[in-house]
Order: structure tokens, then C-alpha cells, then sequence
């Protein structure tokens, strides 16, 4: 019987456990669960025997990889990969994938959450400002973008972009598309980060397009924290005071943002994008799915390492 493994250090809401058990049940496979585990060890004696496995945000270096002797595919379950060694997986024949748009909305309203937050003044009882009107500059334009564009759309928001890869996509639904980042800071009122954690995207925020943003303007970021350049962010917000960083993956210099600017920057305690019970069942079992049709079809949509 094959053993599929869900490793999950922040787990799935129990029910999409139970439905990801009845796919794993009708293929006739065996589930085992391994949630908020603490030690790496744990992760390395569960996956010894898994041919499979589910993870989230769950760091799988060549140590894993090596450990999974029997592992054939490994699903991401959301859409940032740069968790897991790819080159570690290639070199064993192991296919990643990931789940792509499957808990973008549950991401996009925590984006429009903390972009209210930080214009609310984190809701200190000053007077703040309203998104209807605003200008919200998307920085990227992947599936989550699109569901903060058709939110802020709603919220009366003017909307535009910066992307190299989805030009078509935006200006097929009439989305302004700015020459260049520092044209889309420049003339964004709240600015919400969507690029991965890979390539040209590591700091891309950087002084260089930071200067050019408005006095009182909110930067919200649900994607990483390594596209940020943290001392850049830092130096800007000195300069500027009326500047807001509202972000949902903890900064390295986090003590350092929360000592220099108190009511202007905001962490959540846990990255909580994507923890929703929906998020969980759509990409919790798009992930059983892919690994069923991966086994009986041979199916490869979506991986990642090809
Ligand atoms: C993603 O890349 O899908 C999101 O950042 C969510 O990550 P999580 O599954 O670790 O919450």
C-alpha cells in the first residue's frame, strides 16, 4: 500500500483532513499525518517510508530528500516553492509540484486586511483614510493580484500594475500597466506585494523604487520577505514618517522595525494568508488529487521541477 505523508508544522483545519483522507481512502492509499511537528528528526523517520508527500510551508532540503528513499512527488500545497530544494528533488527523479491559485482569495483578502489596517491607523482610534478613491498599485500579477484587483475593483479603488510576465492578462481587463516599478510606486497609494521569492524579485524593493514612493503611502506584503530589502525599507521609513509597512511574513530586523516605528508597521505573529478552512480544502485536496493522478495517470500538470 503506498503511504502518502502530510507534513504540515502549521496543519490543515481538520476539515480538509478528513477529505483528503477519503482520496487517499478511495485510491486505496495509505495516510499518514505529521502535524506541528518541532523536530526536524520527526520529519526525517516519517518521510523514511511516504511515496508521497503533502506540505506547506515545510522546508524540504537535500537531509529530507535524502531521508525519502521512497519518494516519487512532493505537492507544495499553495504556490510559493522556494521551500523546497528543487535541485535536491531533480537529482533523485522526484516530481514537485505546486497547487497554483488554490488560496489566492483567502491571500488577497488578508492583503485588503491589512492595507484597511495600516490606513486605519492599525485602528488606534486616529483618524485614517478610506480604500474607495485611493490608487492600489499591484506589484505582480499572479493569481493573488488578480483577486485583491477584483476586490479593490468593488471598493470603488483605482487599479494599477507592474508586471513583465502577465502584460496580457492585465491590459485584457483594462488594467493599467506602469512602465516601470518605480512608476508603480510612484503613483500608488497603497502598494501590495505579489512576486515570488525567486530571481529578479529577491529585494526588489529596494531604495531605488522605495524614494519614489507617496508621503503617506501603506506597502503591504503577503508574499516574502526575501523580496523586501530590509535596510532599504528601514531607511525610507526614517526618512519618510508617513510611510506604513503592514506585512504578513515576519522582517529579519523585526525588533528594529517594531522599536523605530510604532502605529506604522504591523507583523502577523504566524504567516496567516492562506490559513483559512476554504484555502485549506481547495488546495488540500487539489494536492490529493495531483498525487492520485500522478500515480494512476502519469499526470505531471503542475510541476514545478521539469
Ligand atoms: C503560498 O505560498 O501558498 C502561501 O504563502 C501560503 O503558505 P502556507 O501554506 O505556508 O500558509
Amino acid at each position: 500500500m503506498r503511504k502518502i505523508l502530510v507534513a504540515t508544522v502549521k496543519p490543515f483545519a481538520p476539515v480538509a483532513i478528513k477529505k483528503i483522507s477519503k482520496i487517499f481512502n478511495k485510491a486505496g492509499y495509505e495516510l499518514s499525518l505529521l502535524e506541528k511537528y518541532e523536530l526536524k528528526e520527526q520529519l526525517l523517520s516519517a518521510i523514511a517510508d511516504a511515496e508521497a508527500a503533502i506540505i506547506r510551508s515545510d522546508k524540504f532540503d537535500e537531509e529530507v530528500f535524502e531521508a525519502g528513499k521512497n519518494l516519487k512527488i512532493v505537492v507544495r500545497a499553495g504556490a510559493g516553492y522556494d521551500n523546497v530544494d528543487l535541485e535536491a528533488a531533480s537529482k533523485r527523479n522526484i516530481v514537485v509540484m505546486n497547487t497554483p491559485g488554490q488560496n489566492s482569495n483567502a491571500v488577497a483578502e488578508l492583503a485588503i486586511g491589512l492595507a484597511i489596517f495600516g490606513l486605519r491607523e492599525l485602528f488606534s482610534g486616529k483618524a485614517g483614510g478610506e480604500m474607495r478613491g485611493r490608487t492600489l498599485g499591484l506589484h505582480g500579477f499572479g493569481y493573488v493580484a488578480r483577486n485583491v484587483f477584483r476586490i479593490a475593483r468593488a471598493m470603488g479603488m483605482k487599479v494599477i500594475v507592474y508586471t513583465r510576465y502577465s502584460k496580457g492578462a492585465a491590459a485584457a481587463i483594462g488594467l493599467k500597466v506602469t512602465n516601470s516599478l518605480e512608476q508603480l510606486y510612484e503613483k500608488s497609494d497603497i502598494v501590495s506585494i505579489h512576486v515570488p521569492a525567486r530571481g529578479e524579485h529577491i529585494k526588489s524593493v529596494s531604495y531605488e523604487v522605495l524614494q519614489h514612493l507617496k508621503d503617506n503611502s501603506v506597502i503591504v506584503n503577503t508574499a516574502r520577505k526575501e523580496v523586501i530589502n530590509e535596510p532599504d525599507l528601514i531607511r525610507i521609513m526614517e526618512e519618510r514618517p508617513g510611510i506604513k509597512y503592514m506585512s504578513d511574513l515576519t522582517p529579519d530586523a523585526e525588533a528594529e522595525f517594531v522599536e523605530k516605528f510604532p502605529g506604522r508597521c504591523f507583523f502577523t505573529p504566524k504567516k496567516a494568508g492562506a490559513q483559512t478552512a476554504e484555502a485549506n480544502l481547495n488546495a488540500g485536496l487539489a494536492a490529493a488529487e495531483q498525487i492520485v493522478d500522478f500515480f494512476e495517470k502519469g499526470d505531471t500538470t503542475h510541476q514545478v521541477n521539469k
